[in-house]
């Protein structure tokens, strides 16, 4: 393991000792790099700025190892031109190490995250898909850097509403009975069918019935009291939502470990003493019964103030209870100095709401960043929210099983053209969900976050464009390449000159590292998406410009385009894997 210093950082280092200031590189399309941290300095030592720009250009070594050219342009930017050899130089570093030359973070932290959280006993719909998507490439990324990541899955599976079910469940004991059968995919389709029967059924028996809805509200009670009956019933509800969820995160192909889902129910024992903290200290007072916090700026239509209740005035705990209990539970507990809380855009003002009441109360110090990590919705082609035709919220499954059947179409077309024979049956079911899924994660992930962004699964599938699957047939092609090459090996030549279209390719495969740190730093796997697309697209370039096996170039180049195509293809494997997103090695 050896972290690579990337060319922008050694040029910035270089500069930097020249200037004595931040030189303020950026990428550039006039040169490679431009510096523009000339000016700010000439300004605040009352200079010109172009003669310290020259001055500057004098104190580097030009012609070196590392910068082949720096001019300096327009009122004072330094044009920097790195050499051919540091090019490949750093990028063989980089294919010299597991991690491409991504350094582990010195001083890495604890994260808690909390991501792909449904709610028991109901159907999971597309709000849950963003969440879950983002949360577990957030993760990968947060892992990769080195960084200790607890997460959290903080389920819906307590409150109110259970009491009906468990009554019910009570009266009809054999409605969450298994068919000896079930198994798999097929067994997550099962429970969620009962789930739903019997919620239908308990809340038709409800609302006409009412001494059962007197025998439910008595459950409620029961079941916050802990009585062991009302429990074990409430846990089969829980076990049976477990594998319909379990199902639906397979298909997703995102990882949920058992350990980590600590639902609402997990901080049933905190609501109490939660309270009488946050009363006892005066940050919560009694409005009406109810136990309120309120805030200066949160007022409703009316001007009034809007307070956070943290309990209600007939003793019931909501949802603002158990989340500030989860925030003792994560900053004492678990010892996080980072929460992140990936949860869609309207709950804003819940999260602005719970995290300064935390704060008031001591639970989240300085030391401890606390963010909402907001997204957009899901919208139909109309611009309105993703429905069925007949306006009902759509089954997360049924999206899912949509898109894999868009994507098997789709491959199985391309597959008629196949150079290498044609992919079997069973091999084109399995590249469709590895497309399929691919596509919708791919999609969502390369919206920036808060945006709404439109649910149109014929551009998500397409093989132009900022898809998953041009990446994916990016890989493919490489790995296809890599495969044609005979025994040519891939092999970094820094003697060799490179052409327009390989510089290209080279300084944006050096751009692994910083794209990652941005990620990590702003939370935005969309950056990580938008890189992927411009590295794929440098590829289809060097391809067209820059043959590799036909024509056959000398075989010192050969071997340099090979080691630039291996190294793209690695870059591009790591980079989906992190959001999440498999790379067939044949479409
Ligand atoms: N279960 C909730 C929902 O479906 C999301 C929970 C978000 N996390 C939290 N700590 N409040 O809307």
């Amino acid at each position: 393991m050896a972290s690579v210093n990337s060319l922008s950082a050694s040029i910035q280092q270089r500069v930097a000792d020249a200037l004595g200031a931040d030189p303020l590189l950026r990428r550039s399309d006039r040169a490679d790099f431009q510096a523009n941290g000339v000016l700010g300095l000439a300004k605040r030592s009352k200079q010109n700025p172009r003669e310290l720009a020259a001055q500057v250009v004098e104190a580097l070594p030009a012609g070196d190892e590392l910068i082949a050219a720096v001019e300096v342009s327009g009122p004072g930017f330094l044009n920097i031109t790195v050499s051919d050899a540091a090019i490949t130089r750093t990028l063989a570093a980089r294919a010299a190490d597991d991690r491409l030359g991504v350094p582990v973070k010195p001083e890495p932290g604890t994260t808690v995250i909390d991501y792909a959280q449904p709610n028991v006993a109901k159907e999971m719909h597309v709000g849950h898909l963003r969440s879950s998507v983002i949360g577990d490439a957030l993760v990968k990324i947060l892992e990769f850097e080195g960084e200790t990541v607890i997460r959290r899955h903080h389920i819906g599976d307590w409150g109110t509403q259970f009491g009906m079910l468990i009554q019910y469940l009570v009266e009809h004991p054999h409605e969450l009975d298994h068919e000896a059968s079930e198994a798999g995919e097929e067994a997550g389709e099962a429970s969620m069918s009962r789930l739903n029967r019997l919620y239908k059924a308990s809340r038709t028996v409800f609302d006409a019935d009412e001494e059962f809805k007197t025998r439910s509200r008595k459950r409620v009670v029961d079941l916050q009291a802990g009585d062991p009956e009302t429990l074990a019933m409430w846990q089969r509800f829980v076990d049976e939502s477990k594998i319909y969820f379990n199902s639906v995160y397979d298909k997703l192909d995102i990882e949920i470990r058992d350990e980590d889902v600590v639902g609402e129910s997990g901080y049933n024992d905190m609501l109490v003493e939660t309270c009488k903290l946050l009363e006892e200290s005066g940050v919560a007072v009694r409005s009406n019964g109810a136990l309120c916090v309120f805030f200066d700026d949160v007022k409703g239509k009316d001007g009034e103030p809007v307070p956070l209740i943290v309990q209600k005035a007939d003793g019931g705990f909501g949802y603002a209870a158990t989340d500030l209990s989860a925030i003792r539970n994560r900053t004492a507990d678990l010892h996080a100095d980072t929460l992140l809380y990936v949860v869609d855009s309207r709950q804003a003002l819940h999260f602005k709401m719970v995290f300064e009441t935390a704060r008031r109360a001591g639970w989240l110090t300085d030391e401890v960043t606390a963010l909402h990590i907001p997204f957009g919705t899901l919208l139909g082609k109309d611009g309105k929210p993703y429905k069925t035709r007949s306006g009902e919220t759509f089954r997360l499954v049924d999206l899912l099983d949509e898109a894999v059947e868009r994507a098997s179409a789709v491959i199985e077309e391309k597959n008629k053209e196949g150079k290498e024979g044609a992919l079997t049956e069973e091999e084109v079911a399995d590249r469709a969900k590895e497309v399929g899924i691919g596509a919708i994660k791919y999609a969502d992930l390369s919206t920036s976050l808060g945006r709404d962004y439109v649910f149109d699964l014929d551009r998500m599938v397409s093989l132009n464009g900022d898809t998953s699957v041009y990446l994916q047939y990016a890989y493919a092609r490489i790995r296809s390449i890599l495969r044609r090459a005979g025994d040519a090996e891939p092999v970094a030549h820094p003697e060799l000159p490179l052409a327009p279209a390989e510089r290209a390719l080279g300084l944006l495969l050096d751009e692994f590292t910083e794209t990652l740190a941005g990620v990590s730093e702003t939370y935005e796997p969309h950056k990580l998406a938008s890189y992927l697309y411009a590295l794929a697209s440098a590829f289809t370039t060097f391809y067209d410009q820059c043959p590799v096996v036909k024509p056959e170039p000398a075989p010192d180049v050969k071997e340099n385009r090979l080691f630039l195509c291996d190294l793209t293809a690695r870059t591009l494997r790591q980079g989906m894997a992190l959001l999440g997103i498999r790379t067939p090695e044949r479409l």
